[in-house]
């Protein structure tokens, strides 16, 4: 019997290629080309399945294009590349990451709400310009991320790493907003208090975002939210670009009505948008929240064992819909 044929529509590490080479015949794309939507539709052309990062947009229009499409399997938990819907429609199941990649991903978000907070980047950059000639009592000074008051929009697994590493390793007062309140067992374990979203945007000192992208979040912190946030406050945004409406937020770095922000996710990117490269009060990261090796080939594996799992023994690990 023939192999299944899919294709993994990012160069990937090559044991996972290997892994899946064993149960497929295995279209690579390890140069990385980016393909425009056209070219993913003609080299999806007889495949059953597909491994896609969140770069890839699996929609209406592509799966009117790849008839023998069974599955997407994503390597990544945030799936806001997949329109589910049309998916479900077209029996093509979604899979995504989850779980493997909740601590190193949360370490970030602890690392750019450090680098922001305490002008890593910042007093960096000025030092490798040759611009430090004398130690100063203000220079660079910050604001302290012990002791203070952390807010999380968005407390699922990752919202609750990041809770746990505010409250145990930094004595912070945690605060969260989410669109369901955590059980009374985990609000304790995470030491976090649940608030509704104006408090926690007027009481943070720093504001972590956490929630997943969809229409509901879209522009979720824009200039009225940042308006009401504290002007020594801290933005950090790990989730995906789009929650976040840039132009608002350079304006409002510029203008200092908050003091910092550290951005790992961009609406449109790789594009960013052009009035955050020239503020310096923000840390910018090409989307790497999870970029840790051992978490990415956990992540790649968990995407070739959903293809596995489903096109070889008609069970998938991680699905997001019922095809
Ligand atoms: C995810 O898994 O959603 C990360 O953002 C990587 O794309």
């Amino acid at each position: 019997m023939s192999k299944p044929a899919v294709l993994v529509a990012r160069a990937v590490f090559p044991e996972v290629l290997e892994r899946l080479a064993a149960h497929f015949e295995v279209s690579a794309n390890q140069d990385d080309a980016s393909w425009s939507a056209d070219e993913l539709a003609a080299r999806l052309a007889g495949k059953q399945g597909v491994f896609t990062t969140a770069s890839e947009r699996i929609d209406a229009a592509l799966l009117a294009r790849c008839p023998d499409l069974k599955i997407a399997a994503n390597m990544a938990v945030g799936y806001n590349n997949f329109d589910l819907d049309a998916m479900s429609a077209r029996g093509v199941l979604a899979t995504n990451a989850p779980d493997v990649l909740t601590e190193t991903t949360a370490d970030f978000g602890f690392a750019l709400l450090m680098a922001a907070a305490r002008r890593v980047a910042e007093s960096e950059h000025y030092l490798r310009a040759g611009q430090w000639t004398k130690w100063s009592y203000d220079l660079f000074a910050g604001s302290d991320v012990h002791g203070a008051t952390l807010g999380i929009l968005g407390m699922g697994r990752i919202g609750q790493g990041i809770a746990k590493r505010g409250a145990h390793g930094f004595g912070m007062n945690v605060i969260y907003h989410n669109r369901s309140r955590l059980s009374p067992e985990l609000e304790a374990e995470c030491k976090a208090r649940y608030v509704g979203k104006q408090e926690l945007l007027r009481e943070a000192d720093h504001l972590v975002l956490v929630l997943p992208y969809s229409p509901a979040s879209h522009h979720a912190i824009g200039a009225a939210e940042l308006a009401q946030m504290k002007p020594t406050a801290t933005l950090v945004n790990i989730a995906r670009g789009g929650i976040v409406d840039d132009a608002a937020l350079a304006q409002a770095l510029r203008d200092k009505r908050i003091a910092a922000a550290g951005l790992d996710v961009f609406e449109g990117e790789p594009s960013v948008h052009p009035e955050l490269l020239n503020v310096p009060n923000v840390v910018l990261t090409p989307h790497i929240a999870s970029a840790s090796r051992p978490t990415r080939l956990a992540m790649a594996n968990l995407a070739a064992d959903n293809l596995i799992g489903y096109l070889v023994h008609g069970k998938p690990l991680t699905p997001l819909n019922a095809a």
